[in-house]
């Protein structure tokens, strides 16, 4: 059956009718494939030129294409830009399609459509990937391609360069932060997930102000970050922004705090050092901020995995006692996480609604998944969140499935939360620049500073490397 070929311009509507109308491929057709396969003139196949391009434009040259690179994480191996990289590539491709490893997306196919960004690959478009490698990787007539994406719209259309070269999808911020020197990534490191103290390096902060838009720029062998006010980094997303009206505070702190998670090969010759930045844009004063939002990881430590368990459950609950508007979640577990399940129990209804199933829990690829609208959460409702872990032998990820694994900070322990954003429902009518009332000052300060109590000691996580990133003033 997989020699069959059809044509694939218009592919979706094709197959739709053949459906329809209850038409089997025969083996005439399988014959009359196999015949024309090889002759330049076959029109009857998928080729690089009449749907593959297409369907890699549309999934994959977001991050297999220009600057991807410089705009979020680890380097993708390749551009899938033009024919002569995608024919060299198409068995992997059809083998990362087949596996679901690639688009990387880890919320279940029911959530389709609920969340921003979301990479779900079509069946059409997976099979049209997986033919075209089993057929040799046709090229086809280049004058047959197919105009879908514009190629800039995908990559870097909104992209600003700042002054030192960066690149800032949502354009030059007012406020970049960074290490005070780069952070070096020595040879013995495969694996190092510290938390680091970044400060303002462009621009200043000198009174509080209301972030609209936050973005990381990260360099080689960055795999994710994460950070209050700096939102969450992967390969390929590009900056938070915030509707109109929506900000989460900034106090005057010239400093934060961000999570990163560096992974390489170990071994001489690997060092890197790594100047990760981060960069903010801010509401211009008279902009009224209706909605303040905030984030909590909904932490939770005491669990131990036993040995050797394959599939242990660990239950993490909390409680909304006021109304809230829920924008995102970010489900976070080490290597030994192996799938997780956000549910809520409204007051209001008999029953717990999946908000998030994350089947196939991956930790290279720390998702926030974006709600396409504000949920609101009414006062009242339990989040229940659980965490799967494999501890065994079988989990290729497990440093080590001898001992026990205990909740706690460190990448060899375990965590068992969700990261959410999210803004109280009434809305506020404060002015960007004016008076803000103390009490939400103080949550600000307050929540920036439980972050940093509970990461790892910065001074102890830079020194396992050698390098002196000083201690900040807290
Ligand atoms: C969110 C960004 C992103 C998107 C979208 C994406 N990739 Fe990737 N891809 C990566 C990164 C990063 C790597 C390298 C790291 C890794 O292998 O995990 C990679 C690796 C690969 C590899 C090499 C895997 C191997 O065999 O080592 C293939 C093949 C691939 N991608 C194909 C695709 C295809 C086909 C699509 C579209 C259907 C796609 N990718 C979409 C980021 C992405």
């Amino acid at each position: 059956m997989d020699r069959v070929r059809i044509s694939l311009q218009g592919a979706a509507p094709v197959v739709a009718v053949l459906a329809v109308a209850g038409i089997v491929f025969t083996g005439d057709a399988v014959a009359q494939g196999a015949f024309q396969a090889g002759t330049d003139e076959v029109t009857s196949e998928a080729t690089y030129y009449s749907a593959v391009q297409a369907v890699l434009t549309r999934n994959c040259v977001g991050c297999h294409g220009p600057n991807a690179a410089a705009l979020g994480g680890i380097t993708p191996p390749m551009e899938l830009t033009t024919y002569e990289v995608a024919r060299r590539w198409s068995s992997r491709i059809a083998t990362a399609v087949k596996n679901n490893y690639m688009p990387p997306w880890d919320a279940d196919v029911q959530h389709k459509g609920v969340f921003k960004d979301e990479r779900y690959l079509s069946d059409e478009d997976k099979q049209t990937l997986i033919s075209w490698a089993e057929a040799g990787a046709p090229m086809g007539d280049p004058s047959e391609a197919v105009a879908v994406v514009n190629l800039a719209d995908v990559v870097t259309s909104s992209a600003e360069v700042a002054p030192d070269g960066s690149l800032w999808r949502a354009g030059v911020p007012d406020v970049t932060f960074g290490f005070e020197e780069p952070v070096l990534v020595c040879e013995e490191i495969e694996d190092w997930q510290p938390r680091l103290p970044m400060q303002v390096v462009d621009g200043e902060i000198t009174e509080p102000k209301w972030i609209r838009s936050m973005e990381i720029n990260t360099g080689p062998s960055v795999h994710h970050t994460v950070s209050s006010h700096l939102g969450v980094g992967v390969p390929g997303r590009g900056p938070f922004e915030f509707p109109e009206g929506w900000a989460i505070l900034l106090t005057e702190d010239p400093y934060v705090s961000i999570s990163m998670h560096y992974h390489k090969e170990a071994g001489p010759g690997t060092a890197v050092f790594d100047n990760t930045k981060g960069g903010m844009r801010f509401y211009d004063d008279g902009d009224v901020i209706d909605y303040v939002v905030e984030t909590n990881i909904q932490a939770f430590m005491d669990f131990t995995i036993p040995a050797g368990h394959p599939n242990y459950p660990v239950y993490n609950e909390t409680h909304f006692d006021e109304d809230i508007y829920l924008l995102s979640m970010g489900p976070h577990a080490h290597y030994r996480g192996k799938a997780v399940k956000i549910e809520l129990q409204r007051p209001d209804r008999p029953f717990r609604e999946t908000l998030l199933w994350v089947p196939d829990y991956d930790f290279n690829w720390q998702f926030q998944y974006e709600l396409e609208e504000p949920y609101l959460i009414p006062a009242g409702s339990t989040m229940y969140i659980t965490w799967w872990y494999d501890n065994s032998a079988d989990n290729e990820y497990n440093p080590d499935p001898t001992v026990d694994v205990s909740g706690g900070p460190a990448t060899t322990d375990e965590m068992a939360n969700a990261r959410i954003y999210f803004a109280r429902t009434e809305p506020l009518g404060l002015i960007a620049g004016g008076e803000i009332p103390e009490e939400i000052l103080e949550r600000s300060r307050a929540a920036e500073d439980r972050a940093r109590r509970r990461a790892l000691d910065w001074e102890s996580a830079s020194q396992s490397c050698g390098v002196s990133i000083a201690s900040r003033s807290r």
